[in-house]
């Protein structure tokens, strides 16, 4: 039971501590709570209806023991892979009562994957925000983070970075596979091979429309190894997440008992004092970049991590990703690359089994969500299909490369084991779309001056030009899928989804809008890429020429403060007031507390 203690417990205090700010009995609440002024005692009375109650006997004063935890959900009907997160929020709250602590939920904005335009990248800082403002501002003593949509998890890990609270994020689970014509359906990586078998005349209406019906089904992230499975893999590898919640079926019944554990176990944090920063360390991102490396992530991980990095004052560069990649090689045997699906990888023990696997590889002296070292934390036993082991991988690429050179002269990001080798070294005359709508409505131009060896470009989609959408692996154009064409080199400085495939030159820095390479590319120039050597380079001259520039669409709303300050891919799209890239920046502040 919370007790308060009287004013006559302070004698030596000049000024409640409501009032000072001051934290007393080590509780961040404290600064609001504690003390018998009319400031104190109204945050009390705000949170009764939470459930807050002053022992019986006592006559005011300060929260002793109890701490009040926050539970963000980003459950939401606009987004259905973060629906089934109501009722882990109900398990997390029931964990944080258990404990003695007191549960207060507060919902954030979704951000749904299919559904925010022009993607939902554009708004991952505004959620980080958010929920960085809320506990600063608020009386939050620790936090569990409910979401699972691609945005979400990378939000609040680089909240958490800066707020650097006691935190855990508990993520939301996979959707169960429908099946189509007797396959699984690999979510994004089936439709985007289903859209070039109906452009090639292979799939009818009807057939289209039954697809409809099948990707419509069931709650709960993308199946494949996409952004939102391997960012909240990220997340458990990081410490943020209990060991064993990255990688199950939304709705598996061992979903509630860890959204429980996970209330319990944050009240623990807070009397610990265990907070992100203990986590989010250099060597808690070497092994985020192992196991990234390992499961053959999501390129979008590169840069969110890059961003997570940025809130603790690290950096991490383009070539540490592409030098783990050469080191750890893909051994998860899941689509994109693979060919199982996040049922398959759950059957074989998740990420505590991805560990073991890679332990060889990592840091086992780090901590994990539990208060054990990573090394206390492995099961036995040895890997099953789908995950192999490092001296038998699936792919003989790695899971990224990194090109520089004159296209791209601060790098740009390759999902190599997921791309075709030969055309990872190839050179071909340019086709330059600079923007999304002319390459719409050019790509399946009958007139289309393309062949196989010809490079698509998509300029005018980087972070300040256009938010980076996953406009990347351009659709082979239909005349080419008809000759049986299934790949082409393209290159872009926008993003991919996590559940896509193909030889894509991603990230390209820096972006057109920023007056980089790609926007003085022009049709027919020769590109060359060469992965295998890390360069990517156009053997015109470019610099006496104009450069085509994505136009300015939004000039009010949140789109004009993302275009002034967000930073480009390999600092992760941050926005640059948000960077603690020099030490003072680490500092959290805290509120003034009185009257509001
Ligand atoms: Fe939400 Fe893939 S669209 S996880």
């Amino acid at each position: 039971m919370l007790s308060f203690s009287g004013p006559n417990e302070r004698p030596d205090s000049p000024a409640s501590p409501a009032s000072s700010g001051l934290p007393t009995s080590g509780l961040r609440s404290d600064a609001w709570l504690g003390g018998d002024d009319e400031v104190a005692l109204n945050h009390r009375a705000a949170l009764r209806a939470a459930g807050l109650r002053r022992s019986a006997g006592s006559r005011g004063g300060r929260s002793r023991g109890r701490p009040l935890i926050g539970i963000a959900c980003t459950a939401s009907d606009l987004n259905r892979c973060d629906l089934g997160l109501t009722a882990l929020a109900e398990g997390v709250r029931r964990g944080v009562r258990a404990a003695g602590g007191l549960p207060l939920r507060f919902p954030v904005m979704s951000l749904s994957e299919d559904l925010i335009k022009p993607t939902a990248m554009l708004y991952r800082n505004l959620l980080a925000i958010e929920v960085e403002e809320t506990i600063r501002s608020q009386p939050l003593d620790g936090i569990v983070a409910l979401g699972n949509c691609d945005k979400t998890v990378p939000a609040y890990l680089m909240a958490l970075a800066s707020a650097d609270i006691p935190a855990l994020i508990v993520t939301g689970g996979f959707r169960v596979p429908a099946t189509f014509d007797g396959e699984p359906l690999g979510s994004g990586t089936a439709l985007w091979r289903l859209y070039d078998a109906r452009r090639a005349g292979l799939l009818g209406s009807a057939e289209w429309a039954r697809l409809e019906a099948c990707l419509g089904q069931g709650l709960g992230a993308c199946n494949t190894m996409g952004t939102a499975s391997t960012m909240a893999i990220m997340a458990e590898t990081l410490g943020l997440a209990l060991p064993g919640t990255a990688v199950l079926a939304s709705g598996d019944p061992r979903q509630s008992e860890l959204a429980e554990e996970a209330g319990r176990r944050i009240v623990a944090m807070v009397a610990d004092g265990v907070r992100p920063s203990s986590f989010l360390t250099p060597a808690g991102f070497g092994n985020a970049l192992t196991v990234l490396a390992a499961v053959g992530g999501s390129t979008n991980a590169v840069i969110h991590l890059c961003a997570v990095a940025g809130r603790r004052g690290l950096r991490l560069p383009l070539r540490q990703f592409a030098e783990v990649s050469a080191r750890v090689p893909v051994i998860a045997d899941v689509a994109p690359i693979g060919t199982g699906l996040m049922p398959d990888l759950a059957g074989a023990g998740g990420v505590p089994a991805v560990l073991a696997a890679v332990a060889s590889q990592l840091d086992l002296s780090v901590p994990v969500a539990t208060g054990a070292t990573l090394g206390e934390s492995l099961p036995p036993g040895p890997a099953r299909w789908p995950l192999g082991e490092l001296a038998a991988p699936v792919s003989t690429l790695p899971a990224f490369m990194v090109v520089y050179g004159n296209l791209a002269p601060d790098g740009a990001v390759i999902k190599a084991a997921a791309a075709g080798p030969a055309l990872l070294r190839h050179r071909g005359p340019a086709i330059v779309f600079h923007s999304y709508a002319e390459m719409r409505s050019r790509i399946d131009d009958p007139l289309l001056d393309v062949t196989p060896d010809s490079v698509l470009v998509l300029a005018g989609c980087g972070p300040a030009g256009m938010a980076m959408p996953e406009w990347g692996n351009i659709p082979i154009p239909a005349r080419l899928l008809g000759q049986g064409v299934t790949d082409m080199l393209r290159i872009t400085d926008g993003r991919m989804s996590g559940t896509g495939f193909g030889t894509v030159v991603l990230h390209v820095a820096p972006e057109s809008a920023v007056g980089g390479a790609l926007a003085r590319l022009r049709d027919g120039d020769l590109v060359s890429l060469d992965a295998y050597a890390g360069s990517l380079s156009v053997s015109a001259d470019l610099s006496g020429r104009e450069p085509v520039l994505p136009p300015v669409r939004d000039v009010r709303g949140w789109p004009v403060l993302h275009r002034m300050h967000v930073t480009q891919a390999p600092e992760g799209c941050d926005y640059d007031f948000l960077q603690a890239l020099t030490p003072d920046r680490l500092a959290f502040a805290e509120p003034v507390i009185g009257r509001s």
